[in-house]
């Protein structure tokens, strides 16, 4: 799986994630993530059809959403997902939330959707630890992938370490905290130094906690600048006072129909 990827939540009107998609795949971006509830998949199909890259060097993530899990109607989710893509297989299928009570039941169906070839990969995402755990005990299949929120201001270190001692890649969403840490002195200053910007300088920082990133532009000069972020490193006083910078900071909310 590629390290960085085009997060395409928002990304709904007229053309824009076909335009993004496309600028993207010239700048050498090859991993794009959607979700059925981005109400975007025909949309990002249409970029990843004129995009003049071929389909198998490209790597395309889409998710379950809560209701299709509390219905069981798990391969019909992926079966509408693909039909909205034009594609008959994706990269990675995630379980966008951990719906209590569904989850174990949609991950055994997910086994059977990953041994079919539909899915290349299965994975989660906004798991914690617990429920991690609960998946492990009770599956075949490790999940490839935990898509959790993971920057500068929401340094979710205990989810991260589990996973990655257990072979669970993070991949970073939100990884620009939609834009709550691109003014922080702390990232200023170090970003003046390497002559980048506060964007690629917590991407970097992401990176370098072994996790892969998927930020959403739709702007072109935004979609180069955030994946100009692999020919500098950040030495570990740097790390440290991004560490530093943490407050538990969630800027994507938890979705209603979890909360109840
Ligand atoms: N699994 C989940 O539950 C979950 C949750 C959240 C996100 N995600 C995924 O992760 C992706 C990224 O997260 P996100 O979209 O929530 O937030 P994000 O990537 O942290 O931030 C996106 C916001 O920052 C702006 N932006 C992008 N690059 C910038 C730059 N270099 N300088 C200044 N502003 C910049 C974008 O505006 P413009 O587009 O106008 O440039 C947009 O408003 C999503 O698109 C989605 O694919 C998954």
């Amino acid at each position: 799986m590629p390290l960085l990827g085009l997060g395409l939540y928002k990304a709904t009107a007229d053309g824009e994630a076909e335009n993004a998609i496309r600028s993207a795949a010239l700048m050498g971006y090859r991993l794009f993530d959607t979700a059925s509830a981005y109400k975007n998949e025909e949309n990002v199909g249409r970029g990843i059809m004129s995009c003049g890259i071929p389909r198998e060097q490209l790597f395309v993530t889409t998710k379950i959403w809560n209701n299709a899990q509390r219905i069981g109607n798990i391969e019909g989710a992926l079966v509408r997902s693909l039909d909205r893509l034009g594609l008959d297989y994706v990269d990675l299928y995630l379980v966008h939330w951990p719906v209590p009570g569904c989850y174990l039941d949609t991950w055994r169906v997910f086994e059977e959707l990953y041994r079919s070839g539909r899915a290349r990969a299965i994975g989660v995402s906004n798991f914690n630890e617990f429920q991690l755990d609960d998946l492990l005990m009770h599956s075949d299949v490790v999940p490839a992938v935990n898509q959790i929120e993971y920057h500068p201001l929401f340094r979710q270190d205990g989810i991260r370490t589990f996973c990655q001692k257990n072979g669970i890649v993070v991949q970073a969403c939100a990884p620009l905290a939609r834009g709550a840490y691109l003014y922080k002195d702390v990232l200023r200053v170090i970003a003046e130094k390497y002559h980048r910007s506060t964007a690629q300088v917590g991407l970097r920082w992401i990176l370098q906690k072994g996790c892969a990133v998927i930020p959403k532009s739709v702007h072109e000069d935004r979609i180069l600048e955030n994946s100009q972020i692999f020919d500098f490193e950040l030495d570990e006083m740097e790390m440290d006072a991004i560490d530093a910078l943490n407050e538990n900071y969630r800027s994507a909310s938890i979705p209603e129909d979890l909360l109840v």
